[in-house]
């Protein structure tokens, strides 16, 4: 006899299988138990009737607890009702282990109790759905930078300097070399590998002590950095539109299933398959301003300001040209506006926040030291990165997309926190 997973059991009709898993729900009705088994694959309803078994079979099937583990046989059958659903009529049962009383239950539990249960939630519909929705994510990015000539290259998690500001980095003793920073993102060594492959990317966890608690911030996620030689900044909003469209196209069409256990308004999610929409920062405050916000022109956007400006939005929308005082030291100055650099971050529509931050790269070695040192950078332990700007420099841009949020806004789930298996936050790091 063969072992199946469910997600193939309609291949399996009227023959008999053993299936492997967990019991998700049971209930009994006189002859009849309906046992929820989980494995993995999918969920399927299983029906142990008693006249059709021996004694001590019907008896294992009432001694199932929630969370029990199991082999169990059966005969595939579609449901009487229902298309395209499955049930199992039990021929047999070998219980594994009997479950102690499960603490999830079906009852509302507050996101505290779920979250230092976060092992065991993990388990439940809704962030099975989410984990598969993260897994089919990661591979398609990654599939679109493959097959774009980006070559994989892993930067250090490790590091002398900070990337992102030193406001948000973690610190970690590293022997006699003294104070050693855990990565805020790998782009200063992608700027590197583009110098002898020409496109790299990076996939890897990045830390920031964000003293935020926002449904936005973690202090451990995932970025995605790509960076590309020979790019400019229009055609790097270019390639980041057309990832994330193939992206959210992959997602529709692999993870239909989870985005409904969701409730994911998956019509509106089509909609985002469109050309993005393009201000400048400048534009936007504008906006802003005639919306009755009090907002500066050189002033960053809060989370209000970033769900005035996309609420309205099917597509996500790009806002470019920044002051130069609001961004980070190695964005290209705009050669036609000395005050903005060639940056962007493109925003999720509807207030699901900023999914990636961008921009063509200063390569000119004077105007990058200059900024450099404006910014009192310990230039010592960035050298390596000047460097780059003295033997053979090239026009090049890149950008990192925040895992999380990518997830966050395909789900859409309220809060990060669910788009990853163990979620790192100021308050909390059990489990
Ligand atoms: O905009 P950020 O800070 O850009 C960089 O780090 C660049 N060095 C990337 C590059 O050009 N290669 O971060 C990139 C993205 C943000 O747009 C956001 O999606 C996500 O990372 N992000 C966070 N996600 C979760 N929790 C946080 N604390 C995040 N901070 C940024
Ligand atoms: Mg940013």
């Amino acid at each position: 006899m063969e072992t199946v997973l469910i997600h193939n059991i309609s291949d399996y009709l009227d023959k008999e299988v053993k299936l492997r898993g967990w019991v998700r729900n049971v209930r009994s009705s006189g002859k009849l138990i309906f046992i929820i088994i989980r494995d993995g694959s999918g969920e399927l309803q299983a029906i142990a009737f008693k006249p059709d078994l021996n004694e001590e079979t019907f008896n294992k099937a009432k001694s199932l607890t929630l969370e029990s583990s199991l082999e169990i046989t059966g005969i595939p059958k579609k449901h009487p009702k229902k298309q395209d659903v499955f049930e199992l009529a039990v021929t047999d049962i070998k219980i594994i282990q009997i479950a102690a009383e499960y603490p999830i239950s079906k009852k509302e539990h507050g996101t505290d109790f779920l979250l230092t249960h976060r092992h065991l939630w993990l388990r439940s519909s809704k962030q099975w759905a989410l984990m598969r929705i993260r897994h089919t994510v990661y591979y398609a990015i990654c599939d679109f930078l493959n097959n774009n000539g980006f070559y994989r290259f892993d930067s250090p998690i490790l590091t002398p300097n900070a990337c992102e500001g030193t406001t948000t980095l973690f610190e970690v003793p590293y022997f006699d070399e003294g104070t050693a920073y855990l990565s805020q993102s790998g782009q200063l060594y992608l700027e590197n590998g583009i110098m002898s492959l020409g496109r790299v990317y990076d996939f890897g966890p990045v830390f920031r002590a964000e003293k935020s608690k926002s449904r936005k911030h973690l202090t451990e996620f995932w970025m995605m950095d790509a960076e590309a030689a020979f790019v400019e900044h229009n055609e790097s909003m270019q390639i980041q539109e057309e990832l994330i469209r193939f992206v959210l196209r992959k997602v529709i069409k692999d993870n239909l299933a989870d985005l409904n256990i969701l409730e994911r308004d998956v019509e509106l999610l089509r909609k985002a398959d469109a050309p993005f929409k393009v201000i400048t920062h400048k534009q936007a405050i504008d906006l802003l301003r005639d919306k009755g916000i009090n907002i500066g022109y050189e002033d960053d956007f809060g989370a209000e300001e970033e769900t005035m400006l996309t609420r309205d939005l099917d597509v996500p929308l790009f806002i470019e040209k920044w002051p130069k005082s609001i961004k980070a030291f190695y964005m290209k100055r705009d050669p036609k506006d000395r005050n903005l650099v060639l940056g962007s971050d493109l925003m999720a529509p509807r207030g699901f926040g900023e999914l990636i931050g961008g921009s063509q790269r200063e390569d000119d070695y004077h105007l990058l030291k200059q900024r450099m040192i404006d910014e009192k950078l310990p230039m010592a332990q960035y050298q390596w990165y000047l460097d780059l700007r003295l033997y053979g420099s090239v026009p090049h841009s890149g950008f990192g997309i925040g895992l999380e949020r990518l997830i966050g806004w395909l789900s859409g789930v309220k809060h990060i926190r669910e788009t990853i298996p163990f979620p790192r936050m100021i308050y909390r790091i059990y489990p």
